[in-house]
């Protein structure tokens, strides 16, 4: 058998794309609740609103409903046998402002019941404490990240909740794709919001607010391992990097070199979770752009002191990136140096699927860091087609079957072949959730269908699609099973 015995089969989620209850037990309001609806057929991306907006669309206020439904949705990923299940704590379920001084202990309930109900089924939590929610007033009053006194808020969180969970959640991870704003702060703000939450003005420089504000999330992740390791020694505490090959457009050894100069820029974020300092690639890039010293030596030896125990990531598509010129010799990379790759498909939003990728990723982690891994994202978007004349399901998603068994398989040959270290496996998103980077509900995941779409119609009830089934088997197999055997 590839996989370990207690390899963590699962799902993932978060809070702000499911839970709802924007408002309810004395939640404040996060970044993800001032971002409206986008709808990717119309091409209309998401805004951001200064504040929440009466008569504006908010589709993570109501999310899926999850916070009261929590309990029949849990029964359900029992059903399918889950081991692990991976979701977020709502920072403002916990600090309202981010800045109270005592956490709140309604929402601090909510994941005490929570959790419980998960060990019921011997459902192992698995635990971002930063999913692109972080307090509104954090953004707005502290300008996020940009101020360092963001770092002693966040590892307050941090703190209450590995207190509260002792016991309770064995693996945590800090920030979620700490890595994504790399390439995002070159599309705008509405991306660093959800990214550092930091609110850019006309004139500002994004890039240098990129690095600034990241280098004290690496900061606040870092004191909140440390802070970990000591409250809970059981435990175990990983970094969560959005992780997409990026691949030479061709032979060239300008696009080869152009491929790996964007891994500098892309993932320099995991050498530091990892290896607990910067590397020198990013060190000679802040000197050559004339960044003021905001690593303060005292930061140094907190990042040493706070590399993380494992690495999770998600994948989803890997890239490709052709040399333009555009940045000479210094071949930094920049979004728009992406080219199609003719040899694969891609998904009604446009990202290119490649299952072996997840194999190259695999390896790429595992050569540089040896630290074991834990796949914590992958999953299909796509738009399903509900049928109600099938008595075991309402969608026949066999394309979401070929997907995700087509990366199982490539991270079995991971295991078997190259020797990598896995923990588990948390595919996205088992319920139909609230999407991300569009705010539309139309762009399903799940195995487990919801009845509700981006015109605001239906009871949200939940439904099984015939991949519910599949998934089913590939759990109760250990991942040796992989076609569809039926219901
Ligand atoms: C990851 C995020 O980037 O991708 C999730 O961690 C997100 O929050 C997922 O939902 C899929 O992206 P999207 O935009 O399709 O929801």
């Amino acid at each position: 058998m590839a996989f370990r015995k207690d390899f963590l089969w699962g799902g993932a989620c978060a809070a702000h794309q499911f839970e709802g209850a924007w408002n309810e037990g004395g939640k404040g309001i996060s970044v993800a609740d001032v971002m409206t609806a986008g709808d990717n057929v119309l091409k209309k991306p998401r805004r951001i609103t200064d504040g929440v907006i009466p008569g504006e669309d908010y589709p993570n206020h109501l999310g899926v409903d999850f916070y009261h439904r929590y309990k029949d949705d849990i029964a359900l990923l029992a059903e399918m046998g889950f081991k692990a299940f991976r979701t977020s704590i709502a920072w403002t379920r916990i600090f309202p402002n981010g800045d109270d001084e005592e956490p709140n202990e309604a929402g601090l309930k909510f994941y005490d019941s929570l959790f419980d109900e998960c060990h019921k089924y011997g459902i192992e939590p698995v635990i971002t404490l930063s999913h692109f929610e972080m307090p509104f007033n954090l953004a707005k009053k502290y300008n996020g990240f940009m101020d360092r006194r963001c770092i002693d808020f966040f590892v307050r969180f941090a703190s209450v909740c590995f207190k509260r969970y002792k016991g309770k959640v064995k693996y945590w991870m800090t920030f979620n794709e700490i890595n994504n704003q790399a390439e995002l702060h070159q599309m705008g703000p509405h991306h660093m919001v959800q990214e550092g939450a930091v609110l850019v003005q006309e004139g500002d420089d994004i890039e240098y607010m990129m690095y600034k504000s990241a280098h004290h999330e690496l900061v606040a992740s870092a004191l909140a391992v440390k802070a970990c390791h000591e409250i809970d020694p059981d435990a175990r505490i990983g970094c969560m990097i959005g992780m997409n090959a990026v691949y030479p457009a061709s032979p060239k050894p300008e696009d080869v070199l152009n491929a790996q100069q964007a891994m500098h820029q892309k993932y320099y974020y995991v050498e530091v979770h990892a290896r607990g300092h910067y590397p020198n690639h990013i060190l000679k890039k802040f000197e050559r752009k004339g960044y003021d010293r905001f690593i303060l030596p005292e930061d140094e030896k907190i990042l040493a002191e706070g590399t993380v125990d494992y690495i999770g990531f998600s994948y989803y598509m890997s890239h490709s990136t052709k040399y333009t010129e555009r940045f000479g010799r210094s071949f930094d990379f920049s979004e728009e140096d992406y080219v199609r790759n003719e040899h694969l498909k891609v998904s009604d939003w446009g990202w290119q699927i490649d299952p072996l990728g997840l194999r190259w990723c695999l390896n790429w982690f595992w050569d540089r860091f040896e630290k074991p891994m834990m796949i914590v994202e992958n999953g299909f978007g796509a738009y399903d087609k509900y049928t109600d004349e099938n008595e075991y399901y309402v969608v026949d998603d066999q394309y979401r079957i070929d997907y995700l068994s087509a990366h199982i398989a490539a991270m079995k040959e991971a295991v078997e072949y190259d020797g990598v270290e896995l923990l588990g496996y948390t595919m996205w998103a088992p319920i139909d959730i609230v999407s991300a980077s569009t705010g539309e509900y139309d762009k399903r995941y799940g195995f487990i269908y919801v009845n509700y779409s981006n015109d605001h119609k239906g009871d949200m009830s939940r439904a099984r699609k015939k991949s519910f089934y599949w998934y089913k088997n590939v759990i109760a197999s250990n991942g040796e099973e992989l076609e569809f055997k039926g219901f």
